[in-house]
């Protein structure tokens, strides 16, 4: 194909600001002296955030997992009661709820946005059931009114995984005003990224002391230890590395809508790939660029993964595994009863394609290339 040049291509870049501006921050923390433990970066990250995300109350963590962590302690759900949970997602959602001392409940999802089927989760709550645990998959949202409608029957906690979902919105309402809680993350491989990081977002302002204090040992003074914490600090470097790249992410967004808008167009006349559709009202986080191989396409996902891989192009099978089928989860009794036909089938079936902004243009041409030709 002409322009192509076989290069190792991976699944995404991480969005990276400029070096010279990256450099500048760093003098500026080196001259303050102040590395971590909530100095101005954090701070100034910390607000800006909240705006960018238009949610009501937000807090800085040093990843994503430990954040979610913190979700679900901060809302002190009754020791090994059950959470709600889906199976389509990576591992660290329903191993936050196992470091909590709960017990997830895998519920199936649905077939085109792959997030929890609402239908399904109320067949699931038990006496034992204290919270329902979403995922905006690939940033497209759950179900979050259907969701709630079930909570609010039960009297559940909703905690939503927003780890893919920076910036999307649904009727123009920031993602993280939903549910009780939301853990963002801000990891390199994330839209907006902080190296490693992460943050909650909550409307209760009441939490904000509680998420304080269990992002810091619990250590409310230098005499007062309230409660037991962990270390879920933001260092500065990182609050300054997201700084910068808060002012870049949209254009980066911008790159990804248009490779969007070319996958779209070549890959839905190809029968027996299938594109998952985002709703109407809710905009696009461009987190990734996932496609349904489908029965009628001429190979199986396992072959499109190995067959691009052979030439250097990695794609990846999120999510396979599914979470119900880890070493540490299938035993169980309750993954073993577990009704997940859809996951069971998807999770063969799913395939996220490089995307990013970066990605040449002639490599975009001959990934479509390859799979309209069906990978002959
Ligand atoms: C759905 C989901 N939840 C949680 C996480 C954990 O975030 P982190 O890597 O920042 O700890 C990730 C990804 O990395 C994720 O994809």
């Amino acid at each position: 194909m002409s322009g192509y040049v076989k290069e190792k291509t991976y699944v995404t870049s991480p969005l990276l600001p400029e070096l010279e501006d990256v450099y500048s921050e760093i003098r500026g923390i080196f001259a303050s002296k102040w590395l971590t433990n909530m100095g101005e970066k954090h701070k100034e990250l910390e607000n800006k955030l909240k705006n960018e995300l238009k949610v009501n109350n937000l807090s800085l963590f040093n990843n994503g997992t430990i954040a979610l962590l913190t979700a679900i302690k901060a809302l002190n759900l009754p020791q090994g009661s059950e959470v709600i949970t889906t199976p389509f997602t990576f591992a660290a959602t329903p191993h936050s709820i196992v470091w909590n001392g709960l017990k997830p409940i895998f519920c199936d999802i649905e077939p085109n946005t792959m997030t929890l089927d609402a239908q399904k989760i109320e067949e699931l709550v038990t006496p034992n059931t204290s919270a329902i645990l979403g995922v905006h998959v690939y940033g497209f949202p759950c179900n979050v009114e259907a969701i709630q409608k079930i909570a609010n029957k039960y009297n559940l906690k909703v905690i939503y995984d927003a780890a893919h979902a920076f910036s999307t919105e649904i009727d123009g309402k920031g993602i993280g005003t939903f549910g009780d809680i939301s853990a963002f993350s801000f990891h390199a491989t994330k839209l907006f990224n902080t190296i490693e990081g992460g943050a909650l977002s909550y409307n209760d302002s009441s939490l904000e002391r509680k998420v304080y204090n269990l992002r810091n040992f619990g250590i409310r003074n230098e005499e007062v230890v309230e409660e037991v914490g962990i270390n879920g600090k933001m260092n500065e470097l990182q609050a300054a590395f997201g700084l910068l790249n808060l002012k870049i992410y949209r254009k980066e967004q911008e790159k990804r809508k248009k490779l969007k808008e070319f996958y779209d167009d070549k890959l839905e006349k190809i029968r027996g790939i299938r594109i998952p559709k985002i709703p109407k009202n809710v905009t696009n986080s461009y987190q990734y660029y996932p496609i349904i191989i489908e029965d009628d396409y001429p190979i199986s996902r396992n072959e499109i993964y190995d067959r691009f891989k052979e030439e250097n192009i990695f794609t990846r099978k999120y999510f396979y595994p599914a979470c119900s089928d880890y070493d540490c989860y299938k035993n169980d009794l309750a993954v073993k009863l577990a009704h997940l036909p859809v996951t069971n089938d998807l999770k063969n079936k799913v395939l996220c394609l490089p995307y990013y902004g970066s990605l040449r243009k002639e490599t975009a041409e001959y990934i479509v290339s390859r799979l309209q030709n069906e990978m002959n």
